[in-house]
This record gives C-alpha cells, structure tokens and sequence, in this order.
C-alpha cells in the first residue's frame, strides 16, 4: 500500500509529518509544486488543472494506492474531479479539519483561517454545517499573508506577530476555536497560540490519520519515505528540514 500525499508547495508537509508519525511502514509519496505555488490566489479552473497534473504524476510513476490531498485550497475544489478522474481513494483535509474542530470547540463558534480560494470557496461552511448538523457558527477570515511568512521562515518575533493582529483581532471575540484550513498554518500555531492563549487551534492533520485508518488505507509494506518538487528552492529546503528532517528530494518535471 503506498499513499500519494501532494500540495502546492512545502505545506503539506506538516500532513506528511503526522502521517510519517503515525504510519511508519506505509509508503508516502510526497509531491510539492514549489514551482507554482501558491495556488491560494489561483481561479478554480487553474487549481483544478494544476491539481490533475500533480495527482497524474503520483499515479503514473508512482502507482500510488490512494491520493491524500494535503492542501486545502485544492481540497476545496478539486476532490470530485480528482476522484472521479484517476478512480482511487481521494482523500482532502477539508473534513477532517471541520470535525477536529468541532471536538475541541465548547461553544461551536468556529473561525475558518485560509486562502483566498480556501474561504472564497465556502467548503468549510458547508463542511461544518455537515459535521455539526448545523450546530456550527462558522466565520472565516482569508489570512494571504501568513503563506510568505511561513515561507521565509518569519514564524516568530514581531512582524509575524502584528501580520496575525491584524487578520485576527477582530475576529478573535467572536470564537472560541480557530480552525487552521491552510496548510502553511500550523507552523504558525505556537504564536497564535501566544497571542490567543484562551482560543482552541485545530487543523487537519491528526484527523487525516484517522481518516487514512478508517479506509484502510495504511497496511504495511515497505515504508518507503520519497519527496519530490518541482522546483528546489531555499523556503522548501529550510521548511522541509524544520518539519520532517532529512528525507531525500528530489527536483522532477511534471
Ligand atoms: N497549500 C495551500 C493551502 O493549504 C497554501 C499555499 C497556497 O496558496 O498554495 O491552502
């Protein structure tokens, strides 16, 4: 069993991390698309066609058994497409992080953190709305800066720390749960939660192995450990060290 996981760039490595965590003799295949990314600020059609193109190289050189989707912002568009094109197991972080959310929240009031596409699109919305049977008081909040920063590696200190003020102050008195839908956003989480000491932080990642068990989609095999870019650039060398060490990469074209 070999599990394809794949993002826009150097996010979903923090899926990959608890997946690596939790499945160490299941095959994960990590492809991120540093050359293209971000795809938070891409139409639906473009994250669509990019998606497609990532999944297609998991399949057809990799033979994947199943495709974990580790990006939101694909997740929130691409799943059906992804699903009905390749015809294997898809998995998206959408719902998994909705139902993490909704464990740790006390009052159901919810703040979605994503990209422009992520909120834009409304997935949350409406995956809360499933996972809480309509219990759910969701607001969002699209938080474009947080990518770069994370991207630069500018994870603490003061300008990460006005950047967060300036998208959540607001929005923080009306939560009691921040939900990250954003890969890139758990980095981030130790400050968040220095800033908001009070506020739960839930993301999708500790739900996805749950996912991944439920479907039985992690019998053991060899534990091969692979991660591919389509571009080697230094924001994906230092992130990729800080997350999941030293695990070889490899630059190909897709
Ligand atoms: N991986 C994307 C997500 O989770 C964030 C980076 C991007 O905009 O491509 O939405």
């Amino acid at each position: 069993m070999s599990l394809g996981i794949f993002d826009s760039g150097v996010g979903g490595l923090t899926v990959y991390r608890e997946l690596a965590k939790q499945f160490p003799d299941t095959d994960l295949i990590y492809l991120g698309d540093t050359a293209r990314v971000p795809y938070g600020n891409k139409s639906p059609d473009t994250i669509i066609r990019y998606a497609t193109e990532c999944a297609s190289m998991l399949v057809k050189r990799h033979n994947v058994d199943a495709l974990v989707v580790a990006c939101n912002t694909i997740s929130s568009y691409a799943i059906e497409n992804l699903r009905s094109t390749f015809g294997l197991p898809v998995l998206g972080v959408i719902e998994a992080g909705a139902e993490m959310a909704m464990a740790v929240t006390k009052n159901n009031k919810i703040g979605v953190l994503g990209t422009i596409a992520t909120v834009r699109s409304g997935a949350y919305i409406k995956a809360l709305e499933e996972v809480s049977d309509g219990k759910a008081i969701v607001s969002q909040r699209a938080c474009p800066l947080f990518v770069p920063l994370v991207e630069e590696g500018v994870i603490t200190g003061e300008i990460p720390s006005l950047v967060i003020k300036m998208y959540l102050d607001e929005l923080i008195a009306d939560v009691d749960t921040l939900l990250l839908g954003c890969t890139h956003y758990p980095v981030l989480a130790p400050l968040l939660a220095s800033i908001y000491p009070e506020v739960n932080i839930a993301d999708s990642a500790s739900m996805m192995v749950e996912h991944i068990l439920a479907g039985g989609l992690a019998t053991i095999e060899s534990g091969k450990r692979e991660i591919y870019v389509t571009d080697i650039t230094p924001a994906f060398e230092s992130l990729k060290s800080m997350l999941v060490g030293d695990i070889p990469m490899q630059e190909i074209d897709i």
